[in-house]
């Protein structure tokens, strides 16, 4: 592409998130933008139109249109147990703190298509935690947020997933905890009885409620370093004084402008106390 072809497309990629915000308040402005760019891309291509001028219109227009965009911006990758050293200190490192709670409130920000919510809730039901917990699961993703409600995931990953749970120090088989047809895994009812799923927007949604725990696993790092402060700040004022705050691995509170409020229990898997 040209210099000018290149500036006319960025342009457009400008004009596009800017009349996002103005029609439905959702802001990716602050989003890192060699991924947006990219992600841009992919929904250009998935929406069969050859420029982002044409994308405005469509998701300006409707609704729908609008939704498929998000979910084709989000990256909702995501897995269960992922990283199962993360479950394994969560168990060692934070399960003990939480048992001195007559009742807890956990909040999964950016929980994609809840892979890790249903993790974490076969873990606390494990540590005999389950039926005094509250789950609150969100994304700013609906699409993604309907299928998390579902709890349904491939037969075909089970095998995968069942190798990370005896790694994240599960003690009984993970196919207890789900029944089979012939290409899915439904989870038991019983551990969504505990979760609320809810659409919300770390951007532009604020605070809703104080957690004992806050996992916003693999999020920021979509985000620029304005973005990730303003996040931070909500997630700090997310959580109760001696709470946890887990980032993911590849993330980390340093140069942050709450670092100081935080203790480091685990320094691989970015979990942090609140201090002040
Ligand atoms: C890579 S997934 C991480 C999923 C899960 N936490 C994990 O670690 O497996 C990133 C998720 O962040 C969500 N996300 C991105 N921007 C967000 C925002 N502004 N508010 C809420 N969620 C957001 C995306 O929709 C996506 O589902």
């Amino acid at each position: 592409m040209t210099g000018s072809g290149e500036r006319e497309g960025e342009r457009q990629i400008q004009s596009l998130l800017s009349c996002i915000v103005e029609r439905y308040g959702f802001d990716f402005r602050n989003y890192a933008q060699a991924s947006i760019r990219r992600r841009i891309q992919g929904v250009l291509s998935s929406e069969r139109l050859d420029n982002v001028a044409a994308l405005e219109e469509r998701v300006l227009s409707d609704p729908i249109a609008f939704q498929r965009f998000v979910h084709g911006i989000s990256v909702s990758v995501t897995s269960m147990f992922r990283d199962p050293s993360f479950y394994l200190k969560f168990r060692r490192l934070v399960v003990p703190m939480l048992a001195t709670y007559p009742f807890i409130r956990l909040w999964h920000a950016g929980c994609a298509t809840g892979e890790e919510v249903y993790s974490i809730a076969v873990l606390l039901h494990e540590e005999g935690l389950y039926d005094r917990t509250r789950i609150y699961a969100t994304d700013l993703d609906a699409i993604s947020i309907e299928q998390a409600k579902q709890g349904i995931f491939p037969l075909s990953r089970m095998r995968e997933y069942s190798a990370a749970y005896v790694d994240s120090g599960g003690s009984e088989s993970l196919s207890r905890y789900y029944t089979a047809d012939r290409e899915n895994a439904l989870f038991r009812s019983f551990l969504k009885e505990n979760i609320v799923f809810a659409q919300h927007n770390l951007v532009c949604d604020s605070s809703f409620n104080e957690f004992h725990v806050v996992l916003c696993r693999n999020v920021l790092i979509y985000f620029n370093n304005e973005l990730r402060e303003r996040v931070l700040a909500l997630l700090h004022d997310s959580l109760v004084n001696f709470g946890v705050l887990a980032i993911g691995s590849k993330e980390s509170l340093r140069f942050s402008n709450i670092e100081f409020c935080y203790t480091q229990l685990d320094s691989t898997e970015k979990i942090y106390k609140r201090v002040m």
